[in-house]
């Protein structure tokens, strides 16, 4: 018989009346909300999720490339981006999707292979210069703002076979590809962003080709990372800010780990600590480096298990000190919630040494979380309650949302779930904007349906659904689409609006 102690029941029906309380609010009478002035909305794609045209024109092969070509293929599918959502060729369609939806601006990434196809700046290629050109005048003639990522995923692969994010020199190798972006580009992209999500860049075993090196390699990843970020922000300042006058920061994945119980509020915190702590530490605390946990437990451990020194590579004062600071803002990609616990049950339960093994937390989703047509859930009060920590823990930086999103495996454009997602998730950011957190801008991921990675074709996580197999590309709004359009043109969130599908999205411009 399955017995529940009074303590894990009263933790359940906690868990459980959150959730409740957070739907019930969307349900019920919220009214209309206004978002503050000036707030910016947009939406956002990455070079390789998108582009296609992958050895088009002069450009090299990325990591990217070179896994999805792997034989025998190792992704859902055998999917490639090789053609993605064509939009090296369709460009001027994406920016007539961010017209019909009236974006503020949108936010794509720059494939370093295209523009740099050695890895290194001796040589520029004109066309991929051209590409990117095109795509921001084509944005500028209609007030759309362009945000440009110069990192999302896709190292060259030439870089990846002299050891990629694990050698020191990337962050040289990092910092002067992004000089050239600032000089290309600088005059009329005012929003950069560094480095897309470090911990996937970093954790991510068939991206970083380092399997079996976890709890090694990702940390030696992470640190190059952010002083390859530094750098660039150094850069930026020392021989850009002054003519060109923009922002420049780095977007962080980051989820919210609830404590199962009132005993696992240590294991939720380490995981944060873990997973987005180790980026927003180091470049938004007050002390900077890595945080106390991290530098103490994988010291700890490393002790334990025989090696010389902490597996956790040192920041120099001079590295602490070029990394604290080095951001106009904190960029945050937000998608998941878990549940988070620690108990003997962990014994064993992770390889050692590993990532994992030192973060040394259980987390799941509960069932009722989950539904069939989708890895999303709909867990708002994670992300205000993200957002209010950020905003207490780390003196309330400018925040902007660079990444929200729900994905889905169904096909076809009425897309319900996504739009109650959308609604729920931009209730929750008001909320923690009604209590001081200083946002300043959102994005909905994805503004079309794009190559996801690991799950290739299969995951889609567009406002806009595009057809792959008319060899045309259609691009076709979804209902969330037209949600979103009205979210813009109102400036106001109204959980009780009803998209009409029935007239197109292009005659309500
Ligand atoms: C964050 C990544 O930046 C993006 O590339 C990805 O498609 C979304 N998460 C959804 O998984």
């Amino acid at each position: 018989m399955l017995t529940i102690d009074i303590g894990t029941m009263r933790n359940l029906l906690l868990i459980l009346c959150a959730i409740a309380l957070s739907t019930a609010e969307l349900q019920e009478d919220t009214q209309p909300r206004k978002f503050p002035d000036g707030f910016l909305f947009g939406s956002a794609t990455s070079a390789y999720q998108i582009e296609g045209a992958w050895n088009v024109d002069g450009k090299s092969e990325s990591i990217w490339d070179h896994i999805t070509h792997r034989i025998p293929c190792v992704l859902s599918n055998c999917d490639t981006g090789d053609v993605a959502a064509n939009s090296y060729y369709l460009y001027k369609r994406d920016v007539e999707m961010m017209r019909e939806l009236g974006l503020d601006f949108y936010r794509f990434s720059i494939s370093w292979t295209r523009i740099l196809p050695t890895g290194f700046p001796d040589k520029i290629n004109e066309a991929g210069k051209n590409y990117y050109n095109n795509l921001i005048d084509e944005m500028l003639k209609y007030n759309i703002t362009p945000m440009v990522t110069l990192y999302h995923g896709d190292l060259p692969q030439k870089l990846q076979q002299i050891g990629g994010w694990t050698n020191p020199e990337v962050s040289n190798w990092f910092s002067d590809y992004a000089r050239v972006a600032f000089e290309l580009f600088g005059d009329r992209v005012k929003y950069w962003f560094t480095i897309n999500e470090p911990k996937e860049t970093c954790n991510q075993d068939f991206a970083t080709g380092f399997k079996d090196l976890s709890g090694i390699a990702d940390y030696l990843c992470a640190k190059h990372v952010l002083v390859a970020h530094g750098k660039a922000y150094e850069i930026y300042n020392n021989e850009f800010r002054a003519s060109q006058n923009g922002n420049v920061g780095i977007v962080l994945s980051a989820m919210w780990y609830e404590p199962e119980s009132d005993k696992d509020i240590e294991a939720a915190e380490d995981a944060a600590m873990f997973e987005w702590g180790q980026f927003i530490h180091p470049i938004f605390s007050e002390t900077g480096d890595f945080p106390n946990i991290m530098k103490e437990r994988i010291a700890n451990r490393s002790a334990e298990q025989g090696f010389p020194s902490s597996r956790l590579p040192k920041f120099s004062p001079e590295e602490v000190a070029l990394v604290k600071g080095s951001a106009d803002f904190c960029g945050l990609n937000h998608y998941y919630t878990f549940i988070t616990y620690r108990n003997e049950s962990i014994n064993g339960l992770y390889e050692s040494p590993s990532y994992h093994d030192d973060m040394n937390v259980i987390t799941y989703t509960p069932n009722d979380w989950k539904n069939t047509e989708s890895a999303s859930t709909n867990v708002p009060w994670g992300f205000y309650k993200l957002l209010t920590k950020i905003r207490n823990d780390y003196g309330n930086p400018p925040t902007y949302i660079t990444e929200n999103g729900f994905d889905s495996m169904a096909d076809g454009i009425v897309d319900d779930n996504r739009v109650s997602y959308y609604k729920s998730y931009l209730n929750a950011m008001l909320d923690a904007i009604s209590e001081g957190s200083d946002i300043r801008l959102y994005t909905a991921w994805s503004l079309m349906d794009n190559f996801e990675w690991g799950t290739g074709y299969k995951s889609k996580y567009g406002l806009y659904e595009v057809n792959y197999t008319s060899g045309k590309f259609e691009r076709v709004p979804r209902k969330s689409a037209y949600f979103y359009r009205n979210v813009l043109k109102t400036r106001v969130l109204d959980i009780n609006f009803e998209p009409d599908m029935s007239v197109p999205i292009c005659e309500e411009n």
